[in-house]
């Protein structure tokens, strides 16, 4: 059963297509590999999995791992997300709702407050639900026994959970951006899942913008999808993704508007100088979060930002990206 209802975001509607096994699941193959080890030993000693941290920058498949992971443990998975666990008892309650075996899936885990991350040591640790209840000289902790479980926390950063917490999942797994052969393969999928097909020419301009990340590749999949349809093509080809690409204001490396904005912010209005992330944002008219956990990571990746103690600096290949002039040595 999932908790959450899925939808509302256009990546959700296509949720039947993810995959649901780890063999139908595309890269990350370190990950899948130590993954499918604790999945297999669990079943074989016919006990919980233990608790899986994944983290990484948003988009890249972490709600879908997590989905595979029950999958494969034949059980049921909750999915709920960190910012609608405000007070101790919304999480008390959906732990209660546990069967033995379940997952119990928070997404963005950083954002559940520290009292009620607090609930969660002894959930993870001896399976029991340690309420205070009453107030004052009448306060007492009521333990519940919870059966086995395994928690599956998502994050975009580990070190924004608290250390006790973070120290209570026995395995933790990083998710890297995806190569464009990855992409490619995953656009690919896509493509037949929806019965629209697409050239192997048209896909890999796809995934070559799809910065790392399937859920953007998979929309701008869409979005071309669109496009080819208004043009009357029954097939995905180069030119209908280029003509596509061109309304959306994508660049060959899959930057967008507010990509090229924080660019130019750092190239003429900070002239190359260290940078801090509000005033980054401010200067945009961004969002903070946006920013270090989107836009950033990837223009990191990339090589087209550097970030150093004193803050976020553009590289050479930024200025030959945008076409600036890189400033000779004094200049700047
Ligand atoms: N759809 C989105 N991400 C995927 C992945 N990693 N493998 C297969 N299909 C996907």
């Amino acid at each position: 059963m999932v908790a959450r209802e899925l939808s509302g975001r256009e990546d959700d509607v296509d949720v039947t297509l993810r995959p649901q096994r780890l063999s139908e699941y595309i890269g990350q193959d370190e990950l899948k590999h130590e993954l499918n080890i604790a999945i297999s030993a669990a079943r074989l000693r016919n006990e919980s999995l233990d608790h899986v941290l994944f983290f990484g920058p948003p988009g890249l498949g972490k709600t879908t791992l997590a989905c595979i992971v029950a999958n494969e443990l034949g059980t049921q998975i909750k999915v709920t997300n960190g910012s609608a666990l405000i007070r101790t008892g919304d999480l008390a309650a959906i732990l209660s709702s546990l069967n033995p075996g379940d997952v119990l899936f928070i997404d963005e885990v950083h954002r559940m407050p520290v009292i009620v991350q607090e609930v969660l040591y002894s959930a993870m640790e001896d399976y029991s639900l340690s309420l205070i209840v009453g107030r004052g000289v009448d306060a007492r902790t009521l333990t519940i026994p919870l059966p086995p479980f395994t928690l599956i926390g998502a994050t975009t950063d580990p070190g924004r959970l608290s250390a006790p917490l973070r120290d209570r999942f026995g395995i933790l797994l990083s998710l890297q951006y995806y190569s464009p052969t990855e992409l490619l393969e995953i656009i690919q999928r896509t493509s037949h899942a929806l019965s629209f097909p697409i050239t192997v020419d048209a896909a890999y301009a796809i995934a070559l913008r799809g910065r790392g990340t399937p859920r953007i590749a998979n929309r701008l999949f869409r979005r071309v999808r669109d496009y080819a349809t208004y043009a009357g093509k029954s097939i995905i080809d180069a030119e209908a993704t280029q003509k596509a690409m061109e309304s959306l204001r994508i660049d060959e490396l899959g930057l967008d508007q507010t990509d090229r904005k924080i660019l130019e912010c750092l190239i003429l209005r900070y002239e190359g100088k260290p940078v801090g992330l509000s005033s980054l944002a401010s200067a945009i008219g961004e969002n903070v979060e946006n920013i270090s956990d989107v836009y950033e990571p990837y223009l990191v990746q990339i090589g087209l930002i550097n970030r150093t103690p004193k803050g976020r600096i553009p590289t050479k290949k930024a200025y030959v990206h945008l076409g600036i002039p890189f400033p000779a040595k004094g200049e700047a």
